[in-house]
This record gives C-alpha cells, structure tokens and sequence, in this order.
C-alpha cells in the first residue's frame, strides 16, 4: 500500500511517500481502508522534533498521523463482522494514519452518522473531539463573554460555534483578514488580528474583558489574553502553537482569581466527546470547516501550508 514515511525528524521535506507493507487485522483489530486521513497542528511539530504527545511513538521510520476515516474491509478473528462495510472514525494511537490503509483497535471505532460525509467525520474526529471537551471543561454560561485564540483554525473553527451555540458572546482573534472574516460568518461577535498591534485594546472597547480564553496558541498571545480575563475568569489551556506555553503559575492566576482548566479527560469521555461532534454535525448544528485538501502523496506540502499558518481549518490528506 501506498503511505508516508517519516524516517528522520525536520522540515516538511522529511516526510517521503513510498510503499509500506499490507496489513492485517489482527485479534481486537478491525482494518480501515482509508479515504482521508486528518492533519493536526500538533503534528507538524511532532514531525519538527519528535516532541508531542505520542510517547512511545517515536521509532523511526514512521508512518505518521492519528486521524482516519473509511470503510472497515476486514476484523480480527475475534470481532464483530458485522463492523464490515460500515463507515467508520478512528484515531491510530498517533502512528498509521497516513496511508491507504489502517489497523486499529476495532473497540475505538466511531460509526458515522449516514447523513455525515466521511471527510466531514474526519475532519472532526480530533478537532471536533477536543472543541466538545474544552467547551464541558469551560461550563459556559449564557452571555459569558468567551475569546478564541486561532479562531479560523481547526479546533477554533468549532470552538467560535460551539460557545456561540452555548450562548456566549463569541471575541474571535486570529491572524488576518482572511481569517477573521471567517470567524465572523461562523457566528463571533467581535474580531481582531492578533498580528495588529494594540489589539487587546480593540477588545477592551468592544466587550470590556472577557471571561473565558480559549488558548490554543501559548506565548505573548496568551499573556495577553490571560491579562484581558476579568477577575473569576477561567482560562482553558490546550496547547501551544506558538512554540510556548503561556507562561502563567497557578500563583498569578490564584492573584487575578483566575482558574486555569487543562482537561484530562478519560477514553471513555474522549469517544462520546466523538460522538457529540459527529452527532452535532450530521443535525446541522456543527459545520466542520475544511479549508484544503492534499493528495496523501503531497503530506509535506500540507505541513507546510499548516506550520506556516496558510491554513484554515481543517486539513485532511485523500487517500484515494
Ligand atoms: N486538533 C486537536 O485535536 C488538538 C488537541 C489538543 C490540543 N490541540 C492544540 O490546539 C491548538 C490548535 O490546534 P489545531 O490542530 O486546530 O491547529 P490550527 O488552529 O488549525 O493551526 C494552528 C494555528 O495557530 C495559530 N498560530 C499562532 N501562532 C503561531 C505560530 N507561531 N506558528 C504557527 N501557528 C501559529 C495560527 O493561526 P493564526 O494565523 O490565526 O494565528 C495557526 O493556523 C494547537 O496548539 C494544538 O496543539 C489540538
């Protein structure tokens, strides 16, 4: 079959396409073969310098990636056949994914609603996942005042309808025009470029403060919008885009009676917090956003694209 190596940590021209072995599903295993296959943010840092969070994943070579969706072909000895033939999500465990075909565990197979395309499903099968989970963690109140760092991006996307569909006052930040127009027609209230200088300030004159930050973007970024929480805030912490984690203590944020929220949430949780984003979308209530799609042989030119910030939303790979 036809996949993407990566067989040494760097730049987006690590990644190689060429030929991997068959697979075969083995007990407990159910075999994807693979019409796209999801890219997240994470990845392409992962790719950079193995850092990220697939510990025990980093024997090289590698086939990357951790998000698939398709059509089951065939099951362990020990399963269910009559998984076969359904259309199906699953994450990979963080190895796999890019490829025409996939071994995972049949346990975490997530069915796709009929009306759900299965690109849509993919795109929200990480995304989505984690914008229900940082919602719940977030308990948001009605007319809550919420800010989403990387608005137009993948989790963002979600994040800026989701709180929107909660019912608080959407403040989407992102980087250009592009970007925020996008985050406008997904239903933000105020939005700013992030890239504009004195861009806090544009939010203290449209809502005062907030209090609830989405940060997905870490840095200077998140500095400033820990410092626009109004005091009782809670900042929900999920990554670091920028290459650093807000650098905020418990201690600072006990002083500005700020809560910090970092999810951990359990498998169980992980797989209905699935199931409620693909459940949202095939209602209608959730729109997946999917801003580029790439042949599974041109992986590197889509981490380009994604680590160069050229992206929105969601990028998924097209495995045949
Ligand atoms: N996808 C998931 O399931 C998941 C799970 C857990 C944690 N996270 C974390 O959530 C965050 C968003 O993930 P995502 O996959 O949805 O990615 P994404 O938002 O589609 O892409 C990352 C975005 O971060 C922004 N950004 C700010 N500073 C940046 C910089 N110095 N370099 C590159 N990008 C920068 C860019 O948007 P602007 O141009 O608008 O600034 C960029 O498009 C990441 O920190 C990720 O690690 C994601």
């Amino acid at each position: 079959m036809r996949a993407v190596w990566l067989k040494g940590f760097g730049g987006p021209e690590v990644l190689v396409a060429g030929d991997a072995p068959d697979l075969v599903a083995g007990p407990g295993q159910a075999l994807i073969e693979v019409a796209f296959a999801s890219i997240t943010f994470v990845e392409t840092q992962f790719r950079a310098t193995g850092a990220g969070p697939y510990p025990g994943q980093v024997k090289l070579p590698m086939i990357p990636g951790n998000g698939v969706g398709g059509v089951v072909t065939a099951v362990g000895a020990d399963v269910d056949k009559a998984l076969v033939g359904r259309r199906v999500v699953s994450a990979t465990g963080g190895s796999g994914g890019y490829a025409e075909r996939a071994v995972v565990d049949a346990g975490g197979l997530v069915e796709v609603p009929d009306s759900l395309g299965l690109d849509s499903a993919v795109a929200l099968m990480a995304d989505g996942r984690t914008a229900v989970m940082l919602i719940r963690a977030a308990g948001l109140r009605g007319g809550e005042r919420v800010l989403v760092e990387a608005a137009a991006g993948g989790v963002g996307t979600l994040l800026v309808q989701l709180a929107r569909a909660a019912g608080a006052r959407v403040v989407a930040a992102a980087g250009g025009r592009r970007k925020i127009e996008l985050a406008r027609e997904l239903g933000a209230e105020v939005t700013v470029d992030y890239r504009e200088p004195g861009w806090t300030e544009r939010v203290r004159e449209a809502v005062g403060g907030v209090d609830v930050v989405f940060d997905g973007v870490g840095g200077t970024i998140g500095r400033s919008s820990f410092d626009l929480l109004d005091r009782g805030g809670r900042m929900v912490v999920f990554g670091l885009a920028s290459g650093a984690w807000t650098d905020i203590s418990d201690e600072t944020a006990a002083d500005r009676a700020v809560t910090l929220i970092r999810p951990r949430p359990t498998p169980e949780e992980l797989r209905e917090f699935v199931e409620t984003a693909l459940a949202e979308a095939a209602a209608g209530r959730l729109r997946p956003v999917i801003g580029q799609r790439f042949p599974l042989e041109r992986a590197a030119d889509a981490h380009t694209a994604i680590q160069s910030r050229a992206t929105i939303g969601k990028t998924l790979l097209e495995a045949r």
